[in-house]
C-alpha cells in the first residue's frame, strides 16, 4: 500500500469569486477579487492580492529564506530552518504593546505545503508574480485559470558556478532568456580562456553582466557561485522588492548597475533606522538586527553576497558574533 507522505492541505471549496480559503492552525486566509483577507483568533488582516502573492512567491521558492520574511508590516514568516514561524504583528511595535500579536509553529513542509496552495490557487493566468509590474498582466479579478509556469520555476542554485559543465547553463535566446528592454546595452561576449598546459577543460569563467541581462524575473537572488558557505546570489531588481527582509545575518550589496533605495529599520519594531540611495559600485553591509525593503526605478542588477553557514543565527544570537561586519 502507498503510503501518503504529503502534508495535507486544508481549503474550502471555491467562494463566489472563484478562490478556496485556506486555514493552516488558527490562521485562515482567503482572497476576493482585489484583496487577501489574514484572520488569526486576534485579529484580521488585509493586504492588495498583487503584493501578497508577489511575497508568497519569493517566501515559497527561496524555502522561507534567510531570517524574516515581512509580507509586510504586520504578517510574515520566521524561517527556523526546519520549523517555520508563521506570524501576525510579532514584528509591529503596536500590536506587540495592544498584546494583539499571534505565532504559530509549523514543521516546514506543512506551512510550505499550504503556502504553494495558495500560490497555485490564487494566480490567475495572466499574473507572474516575479515579474515587474510592466512586464506582467493582472493579478486582479475573479478566478481565471492559472500560470504553473511562472509559479512553479526552478531556482538557479549553481553548486560551483554557472557555466560549468554539468552545473547551470548560461542563458540565450535559445534557452528561453531574451535580453531584457533595459539592459540592451549590456555587451554580450563571453570571456577567453586561455589555460596553462595541462589545465585545459579545468578553468570555467563566464559574463555575469550578459546572464543577468537575461533574467526574466525580478528580486529573486539566483545562486550563481558557491565556495563553501559563500554564495553569490545576484538579481535584477525592478519596481519594490516584494518583502520586507529581516535578517538573522549579515548580508552584504554590492550594487553592479543603476540605482536602488533601501529602507532600513529595526528588525523586532521597525523603527525607522537608515534610508540607503546605492548608485553602481557603492557596497553595503546590511547589518544582522535590521530589516529592509529596495525599490528599483529601472532595472537594476544586485550582487547579494550571503554566508550561509547554519552557525550563524546562533553565533549572533548568543553575541559571539557582531551585527556588523566592520566598524568605522
Ligand atoms: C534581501 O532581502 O536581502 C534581498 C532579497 C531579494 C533581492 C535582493 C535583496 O532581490
Ligand atoms: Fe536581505
Amino acid at each position: 500500500m502507498a503510503v501518503d507522505t504529503m502534508p495535507k492541505v486544508q481549503a474550502t471549496e471555491p467562494n463566489p469569486q472563484g478562490y478556496r480559503t485556506f486555514s493552516l492552525g488558527e490562521f485562515t486566509f482567503s482572497r476576493d477579487e482585489y484583496f487577501v483577507h489574514i484572520k488569526w483568533p486576534t485579529g484580521r488582516h488585509v493586504m492588495s492580492a498583487d503584493a501578497f502573492l508577489r511575497a508568497l512567491q519569493r517566501d515559497v521558492a527561496w524555502g522561507f529564506f534567510y531570517g524574516i520574511v515581512n509580507f509586510d508590516g504586520v504578517v510574515g514568516t520566521v524561517n527556523h530552518y526546519g520549523t517555520v514561524d508563521l506570524f501576525a504583528g510579532r514584528y509591529n511595535d503596536s500590536y506587540r504593546k495592544a498584546e494583539l500579536d499571534h505565532v504559530e509553529n509549523f514543521p516546514s513542509d506543512v506551512i510550505l505545503a499550504t503556502f504553494k496552495g495558495i500560490l497555485d490557487d490564487w494566480t490567475n493566468a495572466s499574473f507572474d508574480p516575479f515579474a515587474s509590474p510592466h512586464e506582467t498582466g493582472s493579478a486582479f479579478g475573479p478566478k481565471q485559470g492559472d500560470n504553473r509556469k511562472a509559479t512553479g520555476r526552478r531556482r538557479v542554485t549553481a553548486q560551483r558556478m554557472v557555466g560549468v559543465p554539468g552545473d547551470e547553463a548560461l542563458r540565450s535566446d535559445a534557452t528561453g532568456h531574451p535580453i531584457n528592454r533595459h539592459f540592451t546595452d549590456v555587451p554580450q561576449d563571453e570571456p577567453q580562456i586561455i589555460a596553462e598546459p595541462g589545465f585545459e577543460g579545468q578553468v570555467c569563467s563566464f559574463n555575469l553582466f550578459a546572464y543577468l541581462s537575461r533574467s526574466d524575473v525580478t528580486w529573486n537572488p539566483s545562486v550563481v557561485s558557491a565556495c563553501k558557505a559563500s554564495l553569490y546570489c545576484p538579481t535584477t531588481e525592478e519596481y519594490i522588492l516584494p518583502v520586507i527582509h529581516g535578517n538573522d545575518r549579515v548580508e552584504w550589496f554590492v550594487q553592479l548597475s543603476d540605482e536602488i533605495f533601501w529602507s532600513v529599520e529595526d528588525r523586532d519594531t521597525g523603527a525607522v533606522r537608515a534610508k540607503v540611495v546605492m548608485k553602481p559600485g557603492d557596497v553595503a553591509a546590511m547589518p544582522a538586527d535590521i530589516r529592509h525593503q529596495g525599490y528599483s526605478p529601472k532595472r537594476a542588477m544586485l550582487l547579494v553576497w550571503e554566508n550561509a553557514s547554519p552557525d550563524i543565527p546562533g553565533l549572533i544570537a548568543s553575541g559571539k558574533l557582531p551585527n556588523t561586519p566592520v566598524s568605522f
